[in-house]
């Protein structure tokens, strides 16, 4: 047996000495009485009793020994500009942000939501509620000013940090106008709007005694030391919404002591960095994969992080590999999508640059196709390792793991489980395990190990009747994914049992979708569905009813309801969720029993066979929908 699969075993064997081991990577103000705390199933509780602090774990711990280092390297290709803090000035800078904070009335265990473009602000913000034992909730800049209130509605925040606008590829967006929309629909509005000014919205209006200029505080607090305020273990750090099945997203609630020992402890073993190297996560900080690998991880282990504000392809499609040339890095992370955006380039772009620094690359997010796994390994000449997680894991689930034993990677599989996660690959019949070749529903058998979600914010009913009740007679988490395992071990991910669907790496529930397009006035009845996209891996298509049918008497009738329709997806969730099509037909498929037949909509829409139909109501509902698809 390889040094691998024993370094697992042990993990779920020997569950907690591996767990109290690893905890050793992180500083703890006062040491934890027991390791886990699992009386109340699927409840899991890490390192109870201990007292941690993540900002105290992400920079005050390195001033010492590596004060001068460069923590945060800020480069934006949006701005044409590059900023680096060593340890000792984001220490300096966190210490502003967080007093500037404090004095809006934020203490330890209150909500402060940050919509927030990728400058360094960003990261100052997260680190400073951190510090003072506040939960901060990040919402994606791409979402819409809808998405936006109904977070701000389920976190009830005291405070909302943002900006007057982000940049994308060379395009403004006005953050500020969209917040000020999202604080006029929310019912539990923050009182207090604290704004970085980047100069980029020169007519940027700001609501006195409720808008905060961040730089005109900083100068008030410049110079402050805010002493960090210790959490026990348990304590949330953040709360991070997605999407699921239903319209309504769920509040991911993330731990401190668990999370920060999960992060240390991957940043070694799977990432394989060392202190004082750099990593380059070319995620967003809205994104867990931004938590995680942007901000958390990279600082807990003492390395240098990248925060990159702009595309892969600007100025030119070299921009990511000068990058990893000039701050050597040694660790990178990016998505699939990325890297099919990368694939369409100029080839010369991937040997113009030295890249002999960097290890590994790693992808995750979504599906990585063989052929451009393949392709990315060739170009770059380095193991690219796929591995797969999800926002409520918080780290990954499934990997390969060089920090322990050389990768041998296998072109689409995302590898092996990761330690202290007990997987398994079950029949959706009948719960049995799925033989080697065999497709099942990948889930954990609980305690989620350390890092991974403890609840639903404010509804452990949810966290409970979400994600265990797949098998209802045996309580574990459900990935809702897909999975086969081959003989070798490696597990291949092929897609999710429910319906979200994944759209360049940002997941999103089609049900959300829907709910976007029914605020479109002339909508009666809609259908999203995910398909087979080239590039984004998936997009999202609407089929839709209208209750008034002469909007759609001639083409530019029929042309305008559907701009107005991908409008109000824009408005209400955010252009990401924006249907590539939105088709119009006068039924929808459904079984006698009224439930939309989504699955053969979503393979007539993909040009495959719809599968068993004897449930149907009414078989001109499928026809209607190839002849659309067809013309
Ligand atoms: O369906 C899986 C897909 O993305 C989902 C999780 O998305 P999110 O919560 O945004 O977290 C992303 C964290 C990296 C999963 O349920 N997914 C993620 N990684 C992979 C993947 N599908 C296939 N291969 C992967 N490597």
């Amino acid at each position: 047996m390889g040094a691998y699969a024993d370094f697992h075993r042990r993990s779920i064997e020997d569950r907690e000495a591996f767990w109290a081991e690893e905890a050793q990577r992180i500083h703890w103000h006062r040491p934890f009485d027991s390791v886990l705390d699992f009386r109340r199933p699927p409840f899991a509780k890490w390192f109870v009793g201990g007292e941690i602090n993540l900002c105290f774990n992400a920079i005050d711990r390195h001033l010492a020994a590596r004060g001068d280092q460069p923590a945060l390297v800020y480069i934006s290709s949006e701005t044409d500009t590059q900023r680096s803090y060593s340890y000792r000035e984001l220490h300096r800078e966190v210490n502003v942000m967080a007093a500037v904070i404090a004095a809006q009335g934020v203490g330890r265990g209150d909500r402060v939501l940050l919509y927030m473009p990728m400058i360094p602000e960003a990261v100052f913000a997260m680190l400073a509620c951190a510090r003072l034992g506040a939960i901060h909730s990040v919402v994606f800049g791409g979402f819409a000013a809808a998405s936006c209130a109904s977070r701000i509605d389920d976190a009830k925040p005291k405070l909302l940090v943002t900006a007057d606008a982000g940049l994308r590829g060379g395009r403004a967006i006005h953050y500020k106008p969209l917040v000020d929309e999202a604080l006029r629909l929310a019912q539990h509005p923050p009182q207090k709007v604290l704004i970085v000014d980047r100069g980029i919205d020169t007519t940027m209006q700001r609501i006195p005694g409720r808008d905060v200029d961040y730089a005109t505080e900083a100068e008030k607090h410049a110079g402050a030391q805010v002493p960090v305020v210790w959490l026990e273990a348990s304590e949330p750090s953040y709360i991070l919404y997605t999407s699921g099945t239903t319209g309504k997203p769920k509040g991911v609630q993330r731990d401190t002591g668990g999370y920060a020992v999960a992060l240390a402890s991957s940043m070694q073993h799977l990432y394989a960095g060392k202190p004082g190297e750099t990593m380059f996560t070319t995620s967003d900080v809205g994104w867990v994969v931004g938590h995680s690998y942007i901000v958390y991880g990279p600082l807990i282990h003492g390395m240098t992080t990248i925060l990159y504000e702009g595309l892969p392809i600007r100025p030119d499609a070299g921009i990511w590999w000068k990058i990893v040339q000039e701050h050597k890095v040694t660790v990178m992370f990016s998505s699939p999508t990325a890297a099919r955006v990368l694939k369409k380039q100029d080839p010369a772009w991937l040997k113009k640059y030295d890249l002999s620094s960097l290890r590994h690359l790693f992808l995750a997010g979504e599906p990585l196709d063989e052929p451009t796994h393949r392709w990315l390994h060739d170009a770059i000449g380095k193991p690219v390792i796929d591995h797969y997680w999800q926002t409520e894991t918080g780290w990954p689930i499934l990997s390969l793991a060089p920090g322990i034993e050389p990768a041998t990677v296998k072109y689409g599989s995302p590898g092996f489980p990761v330690y202290g996660y007990d997987l398994k690959l079950l029949r959706e019949a009948d719960a049995s395990e799925a033989a080697a070749g065999e497709k099942g529903v990948l889930t954990i058998a609980p305690p989620l190990p350390p890092g991974c979600m403890s609840t639903v914010w404010g509804d452990d009913g949810r966290f409970v009747s979400t994600y265990f009740r797949t098998f209802p007679k045996l309580q574990l988490y459900s990935t809702f994914d897909w999975g086969v395992r081959d003989a070798d071990g490696y597990t291949f991910i092929l897609g999710r049992t429910d319906d979200v669907i994944n759209v360049a790496g940002h997941r999103i529930g089609t049900r959300e979708i829907e709910e976007a397009v029914q605020a479109h006035p002339n909508i009666a009845e809609v259908a999203v569905v995910g398909v087979a996209d080239a590039v984004k891996g998936q997009m999202p298509l609407a089929f839709a009813v209208v209750k008034d049918a002469s909007t759609l008497q001639d083409t530019a009738g029929i042309e305008r309801t559907e701009r107005e329709v991908m409008a109000a997806v824009d408005r209400n969730l955010g252009a990401i969720a924006r249907p590539r099509r939105v088709l119009f037909v006068t039924l929808l498929p459904k079984t006698r029993s009224g439930k939309l037949l989504r699955r053969s909509l979503q393979a007539l829409a993909e040009g495959r066979d719809p599968g068993d139909l004897t449930t149907i109501e009414d078989p001109a509902a499928l026809e209607q929908i190839s002849n659309v698809l067809r013309t």
